[in-house]
């Protein structure tokens, strides 16, 4: 049995762990991923999350177990703290993998999934209106829900810095069976309804256990456009180790043409347990902890440098 996260995971890894040892590797992503997004002081994911550009926080998560491929996902969903239950009870009884906005909140609230009506605390609010003041004219922040023009000051204020601290999980147990998970609330300040890689199974998400899953945080744009989670195991599946996967992924990443090229990481683990991390950026760690161990240990993710591109298109 094993466990890996990305490390602002610890505070769900106990929780984890027992999951894992009492239930399934569902159970143990799942109440993991859940402690994380009740986490009032992790502003990446679930409650108090960084908002969209108009001050909303809006919820992207996915899981997937790796015997029967079956997977649930929601996409930016608004009111319900705990996005990665709803995406499991989305793979467990709906024959669909991803909803949507409006959809996932209505079927949030068909399962009796515990809603919020504050998903932001003040601080954060007052952050949020802080942070656009210094990019935003005082007469477009007071207007800017009613604005029918976004895209500009999207660009302005949109922060790629403040999201890449999703959380990822992946589990395995004794069988072999694996599964992983990922939620986020998404880039600060993002364009309202953009989804990024983290529901989308194969871009930010990924598990087969017959080669092993992988799980990223980053710009999710880039994840989506080179099915960064998907390659790593197919890249398993062709042969490569769970190192040379993650890495050959990574060059895959860096690789990519156009304006728009930020951070990545990833977790990824093979079939019996193996795991790796990567990071684009320097100094990153992921978690893993075993029933053995007492607590998690920490360990440095591999660095692959992928530079920086933010250019401007008119
Ligand atoms: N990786 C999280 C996101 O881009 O939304």
């Amino acid at each position: 049995m094993i466990i890996v996260a990305s490390s602002n995971g610890r505070i769900g890894m106990p929780a984890a762990l027992n999951a894992l040892q009492s239930g399934s590797v569902i159970d143990a992503v799942e109440a993991g991923i859940r402690l994380v997004e009740a986490n009032p002081d992790d502003h990446t994911v679930g409650y108090n999350g960084y908002p969209n550009i108009v001050g909303d926080i809006e919820l992207d998560a996915s899981i997937m177990e790796g015997q029967s491929l079956m997977s649930g996902g929601v996409a930016a969903m608004k009111g319900y703290p705990y996005a990665i239950s709803v995406a499991r009870q989305i793979m467990e009884k709906l024959p669909h993998v991803l909803l949507a906005g409006e959809g996932a909140a209505r079927f949030a609230r068909e399962i009796g999934a515990e809603s919020k009506d504050q998903m932001l605390t003040p601080e954060i609010v007052a952050f949020w209106r802080r942070k656009l003041e210094q990019h935003l004219p005082a007469e477009i922040l007071a207007t800017l829900d009613d604005q029918s023009a976004l895209t500009e000051w999207v660009r302005l204020a949109t922060d790629p810095e403040r999201a890449y601290s999703t959380v990822n999980f992946i589990a395995r147990d004794d069988q072999g069976n694996l599964c992983s998970g990922i939620s986020t609330s998404g880039w600060a300040w993002k364009y309202p309804g953009r989804v990024g890689d983290s529901p989308i199974i194969g871009a930010g998400n990924y598990v087969d256990n017959r080669y092993g899953a992988c799980a990223c945080t980053g710009m999710g744009e880039m994840a989506i456009r080179a099915s960064t989670a998907h390659s790593v195991v197919f890249y398993m599946k062709m042969g490569r180790s769970v190192k040379e996967a993650a890495i050959q992924a990574m060059h895959d990443l860096r690789d990519l043409g156009g304006p728009y090229i930020g951070v990545m990481n990833l977790i990824a683990m093979d079939k019996d347990g193996n795991h790796f991390g990567v990071t684009s950026m320097a100094s990153r760690t992921y978690i893993m902890q075993t029933p053995g161990m007492n607590q998690p240990a920490e360990l440095p993710r591999y660095f692959v440098e992928i530079p920086l591109r933010w250019e401007t298109i008119n």
